[in-house]
């Protein structure tokens, strides 16, 4: 039996241990954006730190940072040569709510056929343990043929405050030949995915102030402006009636889709009927002239994220309210700058104000867009998903943002293999995230696979 081939029986044998760890890891509530869970952010980088002592790393450290810790491990190849894979992963989850819609809790982890229930099965936990698994597997059938060094961050589903300073500080322990971020994912079960394109972001919130506090509508309602009426009304001036976005400015460095690029992104067999599928949408919307995929990886957005203001209980309440806020958030394409950016809509939104308010604003996050169709070790793990699935790999734009990317590369000079085993129907972000178990478990064989392939 071959290296390979040992390693993958390896893994099918660890099967109960397997999914008696990825329980506990899912067990652990590590919502980063969420203070009072950092008790459990600390348990989830101290539960990293437990596996890889119990795979014997060479090196294994947690780093504090003024917020969550960065989780640094290392194993080193006994084959003098050897290349140095590093790879990135978030141990941190987004926030359960609303908690209603979950069938069962979000932090109880669930099996119902073939998909395993919890919040962070598939962003971005079970991403992780998947190549923890892969690794451990091979270490136990033989020789390691690459050197291994992990990266596990608690912050990236708030925007990674702290990782670029940290990446800077030690550059030189995380110095590597090639980098796997598996905190994308697969166009569906058939067909492994790597991603060449991610859009940046820039998320900003306003807050309308308008009386000094909620008043009575009928004594004051025509004379006293309404924040939420003035808000409603700046948030409709943000798109222009075929879909674009009516900041000026927003599109000025945004690069025009060549025709080979447009043709690349069609080759994706992802179809209209799907997106509609997968979110129950009545039907599709977007900016005119564009295909959905286009929509989705390579053209720029603006959402509002969060809507609040005056009286949302239960029944009837009769306020002007005092103050109105949204929550809003761009994607970005190559060349847009997130800083950039949100000058361009804050002065834009602030044009709209009229004088009978006020209007304030705070910056979140803000990250760069990706493309690249390179990536050092790139051809040996698309080999491997040929192995394992005997299917032609898929390259896609995906609209979703991972910045740390575009970070490493200018940082590491190394530019990043994005991948995952997470699919589009995954519920991640949502109540009822989970994660496909068998197409996970491929994705592990395929690991093992790529982790073989450096044997020289
Ligand atoms: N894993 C996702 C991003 C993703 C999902 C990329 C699917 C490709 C395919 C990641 O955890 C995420 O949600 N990132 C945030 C980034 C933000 C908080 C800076 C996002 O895209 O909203
Ligand atoms: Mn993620």
């Amino acid at each position: 039996m071959s290296k390979t081939q040992l390693a993958i029986q390896e893994f099918e044998n660890a099967e109960l241990e397997n999914m008696r760890a990825f329980n506990a890891f899912l067990q652990i509530p590590s919502v980063s954006a969420d203070p009072e869970m950092k008790p459990h952010i600390l348990a989830a980088a101290e539960f990293l730190k437990a596996y890889f002592e119990k795979l014997g790393m060479d090196e294994i450290r947690i780093f504090p940072t003024h917020l969550n810790p960065i989780v640094f491990a290392e194993k080193r190849s006994s084959l003098p040569g050897a290349k140095t894979l590093l790879i990135y992963g978030h141990y941190d989850v987004q926030p359960p709510d609303p908690l209603d819609s979950w069938t069962t809790p979000a932090f109880e982890p669930t099996i119902r056929g073939e998909y395993l229930y919890a919040r962070g099965a598939s962003d971005m936990k079970g991403q992780i343990l998947a190549s923890i698994f892969a690794l451990e597997s091979v270490l136990k059938t033989g020789d390691l043929p690459v050197n291994i060094k992990f990266i596990l961050e608690g912050e990236e589903e708030i925007g990674s405050p702290s990782l670029e300073g940290f990446i800077r500080e030690n550059a030189e322990l995380l110095k590597c030949d090639m980098i796997l971020n598996p905190d994308a994912g697969m166009i569906n079960k058939d067909s492994p995915t790597i991603v060449y394109g991610l859009r940046g972001l820039v998320y900003f919130e306003v807050r309308i102030d308008g009386p000094k506090m909620d008043l009575h509508s009928g004594l004051f309602g025509g004379n006293i402006a309404n924040p939420a009426n003035v808000l409603a009304k700046i948030i409709s001036q943000l798109h222009n009636e075929d879909g674009s976005v009516a900041i000026p400015g927003f599109y000025d460095r945004v690069r025009t889709l060549s025709e080979e690029e447009r043709e690349k992104i069609s080759r994706n067999p992802t179809s209209d009927a799907d997106f509609l599928a997968i979110t129950g949408a009545p039907a599709l919307t977007g900016e005119q002239g564009y295909s959905v995929l286009e929509r989705q990886g390579a053209r720029p957005t603006l959402d509002v994220n969060g809507l609040y203001s005056g009286f949302i209980g239960e029944g009837a309440k009769t306020i002007i309210p005092a103050y109105a806020k949204a929550k809003i958030s761009c994607r970005l394409v190559p060349d847009q700058q997130h800083a950039e950016i949100y000058e361009l809509a804050e002065k834009y939104i602030r044009s709209l104000v009229p004088p009978t308010v006020s209007v304030s604003f705070i910056k979140h996050s803000g990250g760069p867009s990706y493309l690249a169709d390179d990536a050092p070790g790139l051809p040996n793990l698309i080999q491997a998903f040929k192995e394992t699935w005997q299917k032609d790999v898929i390259f896609k734009r995906e609209g979703g943002s991972i910045p740390v990317a575009t970070v490493m590369q200018k940082i590491l000079g190394v530019k990043s293999i994005l991948t995952g085993f997470g699919l589009p129907d995954d519920a991640i972000h949502s109540p009822n995230e989970h994660l496909h178990l068998p197409t996970w478990r491929k994705g592990i064989q395929a690991y093992i696979h790529f982790l073989t392939s450096f044997e020289a």
